[in-house]
C-alpha cells in the first residue's frame, strides 16, 4: 500500500447526500476513503463498493457506518428502556433483528451499543445508555454486541458492532452533553470502564471515542486510555474511530493549535479513523515525513481497520442482496419489538390494585395526553431510519383490545408535552367525568432526549403536572403510562395519581406492550436500571454510592419545615442529606412492581468463609404469592465492607429473570467467585481483598433479606 492509500483507510466520509458524487467516485477510486457513513440507499451502497472494489487500484471494499442504535426500520425501545428488561438474551434478540434489518441497505457497521454509565437523568443521552450500573452495563452491552455480530461476522446479517463512547462521556458536568468530565483513576477503572472491558471481551469490533475532556486530556487524543488501558492492558484488536470531527475538535478544546497538531494527538493516541474530518488526510502524510509520527503507528491502524473487513468477510463479499435477508418489519422483528417494550414497562406505584383495569368491569374509559397517539414520540432518539408507520400507537393498541367491549373516549389534550395551554382541560375533565377510569399519557416527546438535548429540570414539561390535577379532582382512577427518554421526578404528581407505569420511549410495538398490560394481559416486569430522584438537586444519585465518614439513616434527617427557629447550628442530625430533599431516591435502582406478590424467603449460603480463587453458592427462594403469573428479576448485591479503598454500599453481582406461577417457588442459586467480587485498589491493581461481605438478595437495590461471609487469605 502507499502511504496515501494508507491513509484513505483511516479516513471515514460522510455519504448521506446520495448517490457519490464526482469528487467521492474520485476519492474511492483513488483508494482515499476507508469508510462512509450514513448512506443506506442499498443501490448507493453498492455503487461506492464497486467502485471501491473494481476500480481503485488495491480493491480494498467499505466499511460502511450507521447509528443503528435500537432498531432500524423495526424499532426497538430506547436501550435504557431495553435495559429495564434485564434480559439479555431479549437484548440480543433486538439487536440482531436491527443487524439483520440494517444489512438489507449495505450498512455493515454500527455504532452501538452505547455503554456510558450514567448517574445523571439530565443528560440526554442516558436515553442511549443501559442505566447507571457498571455491572448491568457490562452484561447488557456485551449481550448487544452478540446480537450485532452474531457468531460469525461473516455472516449475511451480521454488522461490527462499536463500544462507545470511550471514555467516561456518561459524567458530564450537570449532565450537559459535551461538557467536561472529571473522573479520578480508581472511580474510572471501577465504574466507567468495566462495561467497555466487557465489550472487548464478548468480540466487539470497534470502539468510539467520547467528545468529552476527561481529566484535561480529551479522549480522542488520550493515549492512557487509548493505549494503555484498551490496547495494553485488554489487548483489543479492533479498530478506533473518532467520533463525529471530534479530531479536529482538540483544537477547540484547547489542547492544540491547529488541525495538524490534532491529527499529530489523535493518531499519536490511537484513534485508527477519524469520522467526519479532514485533519488525518491533509496532514498524517506530511507528519510522517518530517517524522513526527512513526510509519509503524499507521501501519498499525490501517490493520486494525483491514482486519474487522477481513472478519466481515467484506473481501469476499463486498456487495449487499437486500432479498437474501428476511424482510423489513416480518413477524420475528415485531415480536422482538414488543417483547422488549413489554418487559420493559416498570410499574412505579399501584395504590389499591388501580392496575390492571378491568374491561369486563368498565363500561368505558378515558385516553388523555400528547404521547397516546404519537407514531413518533414513542420511538425515542436515534431513529434515523425507524417506520413511524410500523408504530401500534397505545390509543390505537386500547382500541384494538377493547374498544369493541367498553367506550374508548380520546383526547390530545396537549399539543405537545411542552405546551403551555390548558385550553383543552376543562374538555378532559369533561371527559374523565364521564368514563370509569382515566389512563393519561404523559412524559416526554423524542426530541426532549438524545444527543445535545440535555435538560435542567427532569420535571414533566409543560402544564402536564396541571392536567394531572385537574383530572384527579374529578375523583375517577387516575392512571399515568409515561413515555420518556430518562428518569423523571415524578415528586409533583406521583400521590394525585393512582397508579403510574414508566414506560420509556417503547418503539414500535410499545402501544401494543402496554395495552396489554393495562387490561392485564401481561403483568408488569420491568425494573429500574437507573435511580428516580425526588428532585433534580439529588443527581448524581445512584445506589451504590459509598458510605461516608456520616451516612445517614432515617433518625438523623430533619425536614426543613421542622427545623426550630434559631436552632443551634450543631442541632440538624450532623449527616449526608438534603434538607429538604433528605437521601433516598423517589424510586430506587432495581425497583419495580408488579400485578403479582413475590415474596422472598430463606436466604442460604454455601459457607460462610472462602478463600480467594473459590466460589460460593448464595441461593433464597423466591414464592408468587398472588394471584397472577409474571416475571420477577431477582437480584444480588453484595458488600464488601472494608477495602483499601473504599467501596461502595452495594454493588449489583448477579440478576435473574424467572417466571412463576401462583403459588408456584423456586430457589434461585448465584455464584459468586471472588474474582467477581475483585475491585481496583489503590495501587490501581484488581483483586478482591480478605475481609467481611454482606450479601442480599431481593427484588431491588433495597432488599433486605442478608447473608454475610468473610474471604479469608491465604497463609
Ligand atoms: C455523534 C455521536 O456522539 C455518536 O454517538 C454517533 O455515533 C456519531 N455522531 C455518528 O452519527
Amino acid at each position: 500500500m502507499t502511504l496515501a492509500e494508507k491513509i484513505g483507510q483511516m479516513r471515514q466520509i460522510n455519504a448521506s447526500d446520495g448517490y457519490p458524487p464526482d469528487w467521492l467516485g474520485d476519492e474511492l477510486r483513488a483508494g482515499r476513503v476507508g469508510s462512509i457513513l450514513n448512506n443506506v440507499d442499498v443501490g448507493m451502497v453498492n455503487e461506492m463498493q464497486r467502485i471501491a472494489v473494481e476500480e481503485s487500484r488495491l480493491g480494498i471494499p467499505l466499511l460502511v457506518g450507521r447509528d443503528v442504535i435500537h432498531g432500524f426500520k423495526t424499532v426497538m425501545p430506547i436501550p435504557l428502556g431495553q435495559a429495564a428488561t434485564w434480559n439479555p438474551d431479549l437484548i440480543r434478540d433486538g439487536a440482531s433483528v436491527a443487524a439483520r434489518e440494517a444489512a438489507t441497505t449495505g450498512v455493515n457497521w454500527t455504532f452501538a451499543p452505547m455503554i456510558d454509565i450514567s448517574r445523571d437523568a439530565r443528560w440526554g443521552r442516558i436515553a442511549e445508555s443501559l442505566g447507571e450500573d457498571a455491572y448491568l452495563t457490562s452484561e447488557l452491552g456485551a449481550a448487544m454486541v452478540r446480537g450485532f455480530q452474531g457468531d460469525d461476522l461473516s455472516e449475511s446479517g451480521t454488522i461490527a458492532a462499536c463500544a462507545k463512547h470511550f471514555a467516561g462521556y456518561g459524567a458530564a458536568e450537570s449532565g450537559r452533553d459535551y461538557a467536561t468530565t472529571n473522573i479520578p483513576e480508581n472511580e474510572l477503572r471501577n465504574v466507567y470502564l468495566p462495561p467497555f472491558q466487557a465489550a472487548v471481551d464478548s468480540g466487539v469490533s470497534s470502539f468510539m471515542t467520547s467528545f468529552s475532556d476527561l481529566d484535561g486530556v480529551p479522549a480522542t487524543g488520550n493515549a492512557f486510555l487509548l493505549r494503555q488501558v484498551l490496547r495494553d492492558e485488554w489487548a483489543f484488536d479492533g479498530l478506533v474511530v473518532s467520533d463525529w470531527d471530534s479530531v479536529r475538535q482538540l483544537q477547540i478544546h484547547g489542547l492544540t493549535e491547529n488541525d495538524r497538531e490534532s491529527a499529530f494527538e489523535a493518531v499519536t493516541a490511537g484513534v485508527d479513523m477519524e469520522m467526519h474530518g479532514d485533519a488525518y488526510a491533509n496532514h498524517l502524510e506530511s507528519l510522517i515525513e518530517d517524522g513526527r509520527v512513526d510509519i509503524a503507528t499507521v501501519d498499525a491502524s490501517v490493520a486494525n481497520i483491514l482486519r474487522i473487513k477481513f472478519r466481515l468477510g467484506l473481501f469476499e463479499n463486498p456487495f449487499t442482496d437486500p432479498d437474501s435477508l428476511p424482510p423489513i418489519g416480518d413477524p420475528e422483528a415485531l415480536e422482538t419489538a414488543e417483547q422488549l417494550a413489554l418487559q420493559s414497562v416498570v410499574m412505579l406505584r399501584n395504590e389499591g390494585g388501580a392496575l390492571p383495569l378491568s374491561a369486563e368491569s368498565m363500561n368505558s374509559v378515558a385516553v388523555i395526553g400528547p404521547l397516546a397517539d404519537a407514531p413518533i414520540e414513542q420511538l425515542g432518539t436515534w431513529i434515523f431510519d425507524g417506520d413511524r408507520e410500523l408504530s401500534i400507537t397505545p390509543m390505537h393498541a386500547i382500541h384494538t383490545l377493547v374498544g369493541h367491549d367498553i367506550d374508548v373516549r380520546y383526547l390530545r389534550a396537549m399539543e405537545t408535552s411542552r405546551s403551555h395551554s390548558t385550553e383543552a382541560f376543562d374538555e378532559a375533565v369533561e371527559i374523565a367525568s364521564e368514563t370509569d377510569a382515566v389512563v393519561l399519557f404523559l412524559g416526554e416527546e423524542s426530541i426532549l432526549s438524545g444527543e445535545a438535548h440535555s435538560r435542567a429540570d427532569i420535571s414533566l414539561p409543560g402544564a402536564q403536572a396541571e392536567l394531572v390535577r385537574r383530572v384527579r379532582a374529578t375523583g375517577k382512577p387516575v392512571i399515568a403510562v409515561i413515555l420518556a427518554g430518562r428518569p423523571l421526578t415524578l415528586t409533583d404528581i406521583v400521590d394525585d395519581v393512582d397508579a403510574i407505569l414508566f414506560a420509556w420511549h417503547p418503539g414500535t410495538m410499545g402501544g401494543s406492550a402496554i395495552a396489554d398490560i393495562l387490561f392485564g394481559r401481561q403483568s408488569p416486569s420491568g425494573k429500574l436500571p437507573a435511580t428516580f430522584p425526588r428532585m433534580v438537586g439529588q443527581i448524581p444519585i445512584y445506589y451504590n454510592q459509598k458510605n461516608t465518614g456520616k451516612p445517614p439513616s432515617p433518625d438523623t434527617v430533619v425536614h426543613i419545615d421542622d427545623i426550630d427557629a434559631h436552632a443551634p447550628q450543631l442541632s440538624l442530625g450532623m449527616t449526608a442529606f438534603h434538607l429538604d430533599a433528605g437521601y433516598t431516591p423517589l424510586f430506587p435502582f432495581g425497583f419495580g412492581l408488579s400485578y403479582t406478590r413475590f415474596e422472598y424467603r430463606d436466604i442460604e449460603i454455601g459457607s460462610d468463609e472462602i478463600r480467594l480463587g473459590e466460589s460460593l453458592l448464595v441461593s433464597a427462594e423466591l414464592a408468587n404469592v398472588g394471584d397472577v403469573a409474571a416475571d420477577e428479576i431477582v437480584q444480588l448485591y453484595v458488600r464488601d465492607l472494608v477495602g483499601s479503598v473504599t467501596r461502595p454500599v452495594r454493588e449489583l453481582k448477579g440478576f435473574r429473570r424467572v417466571r412463576l406461577e401462583p403459588g408456584e417457588s423456586a430457589r434461585i442459586e448465584f455464584t459468586l467467585h471472588t474474582d467477581d467480587l475483585a475491585f481496583v485498589g489503590r495501587d490501581m491493581q484488581r483483586s478482591a481483598e480478605p475481609g467481611e461481605f454482606h450479601v442480599w438478595i431481593g427484588g431491588s437495590s433495597e432488599a433486605d433479606l442478608q447473608a454475610n461471609f468473610r474471604i479469608v487469605a491465604d497463609d
